[in-house]
């Protein structure tokens, strides 16, 4: 299991990034255009600094948001800390995925973002997120998919990297160490690289379908 107080100072500075900005932008507003107007009950999990978590707080949303990581969660606790007109929508629980439980209470939108690609069991983690998911409900998950194999040691200029990568169709590159350790292997879910899927939960069990 990635251990997060190592890249968690990688991913902060990734998300500083022009790629990063663009990343949490496309993403932020994607899964605000599927929330209604009126203030929902949201579910961020491995929330790592708090992006998401502040922007949809900052939509006028009630977010719940959780990690694991105590050194992500404190990141997210600053930034909390230098919002705090958000502050009362907010609530930060130190957990994974694995321990969420909520005593049957479920939310209006549950998203889980750059998240299963590091956990070994993802159809079991996303079957655990869809059941947080109130009827009607949105569930919204970003991870990697296949074509994604290579590309980040290509932005990166390896291109050899990549190309091995690519051509043999490795299952280890960035990110991806749940393949490495024989985990399951996240589905890809539709479209090409990074790939964001939102689904409107009926409350009946309808498997994989989604919308993007
Ligand atoms: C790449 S960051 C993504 C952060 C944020 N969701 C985003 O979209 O920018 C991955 C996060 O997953 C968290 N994480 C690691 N293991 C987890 C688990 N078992 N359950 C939930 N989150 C986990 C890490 O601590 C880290 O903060």
């Amino acid at each position: 299991m990635t251990d997060f107080a190592t890249v968690g100072a990688a991913y902060a500075t990734h998300s500083r990034t022009g790629r990063g900005r663009l990343r949490h932008d496309l993403v932020a507003r994607r899964v605000l255009a599927e929330l209604p107007a009126w203030p929902v009950r949201v579910l961020d999990v491995g929330c790592g600094d708090g992006e998401m978590t502040l922007r949809i707080a900052a939509a006028g949303h009630r977010v719940t948001a959780t990690d694991p990581s105590a050194l992500m969660l404190g990141a997210a606790a600053r930034r909390l800390a230098a919002r705090p007109e958000l502050a009362p929508r907010v609530r930060l629980l130190e957990a994974g995925v694995e321990d969420l439980f909520f005593d049957g209470d479920q939310f209006d939108a549950v998203c889980c973002h750059g998240v299963l690609m590091y956990l070994d069991d993802t159809p079991g983690s996303v079957t655990l997120l869809a059941g947080l998911v109130a009827p009607g409900g949105v569930l919204s998950i970003l991870t990697k998919n296949r074509e994604a194999i290579g590309f980040r040691e290509a932005l990166s200029g390896d291109c050899a990297s990549a190309r091995r990568l690519i051509a043999y169709g490795s299952d280890t590159s960035v990110g991806t160490s749940a393949w490495t350790h024989g985990g399951t292997r996240p589905r890809p879910s539709t479209g090409s690289w990074p790939s964001t899927a939102s689904r409107r939960w009926t409350g009946r069990e309808s498997g994989s379908s989604t919308t993007t």
